[in-house]
């Protein structure tokens, strides 16, 4: 029996964080971020956790938080942009809720990423380069359950496609 919550993934800028608060609101559930998972146990900020100990350090500590995920029920889960990026991650958080991509544009994900600052993996990438992390990381995010398109859509729109993504699931599976 699956764990019953709402995982959020997908590439830096597409509102994970945003979008996961407000629908927890609005379904009334908890809600947790992996990254914050990783600065509560590290008592640093993620620039900080790069700068000191370097990306493969980072993603240990996400390895650790994924496995923490597993004691959460019924929660809405916001995941980190590279956290589904590994072998076998996307099957365990698959095993641990209903996983749903938040895709978009990425010259608009890039911009919202990059004005939001403190995101190690753009600094000192060119677009090209940022262009080839976001195409090696699509084939992961595409194994999530569900997908929305947040294109040109503010959080509360964005919160309303996933509440009917979910819904559509939902009704889906009742009937088979
Ligand atoms: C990362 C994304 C960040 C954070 C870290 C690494 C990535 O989270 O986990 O800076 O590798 O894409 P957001 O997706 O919330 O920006």
């Amino acid at each position: 029996m699956r764990a019953d919550n709402v995982i959020l993934v997908g590439f830096m800028g597409a509102g994970k964080s945003s979008v996961g608060r407000l629908l927890a609101r609005r379904l009334g559930r908890c809600f947790v971020e992996t990254d914050d998972l990783i600065t509560a146990r590290e008592g640093r900020a993620i620039p900080e956790i790069f700068r000191t100990h370097g990306e493969a350090r980072f993603r240990e500590l996400e390895a650790e938080a994924l496995e923490a995920l597993r004691e959460k029920s019924g929660e809405v889960v916001a995941t980190g942009g590279g956290l589904p990026c590994r072998e076998g991650r996307m099957q365990t958080l698959r095993a641990l809720g209903t996983v749903v991509w938040l895709r978009g544009d990425l010259g608009e994900l890039v911009a919202r990423a990059r004005r939001a600052g403190a995101r190690p993996m753009l600094a000192e990438r060119t677009a090209a380069e940022v262009e080839a992390l976001y195409r090696a990381r699509e084939p992961y995010y595409r194994a999530a359950h569900l997908s929305v398109d947040t294109t040109g859509l503010g959080p509360d729109q964005v919160v309303a496609r996933v509440l009917a993504a979910l819904r559509d699931a939902h009704a889906a599976r009742a009937l088979r």
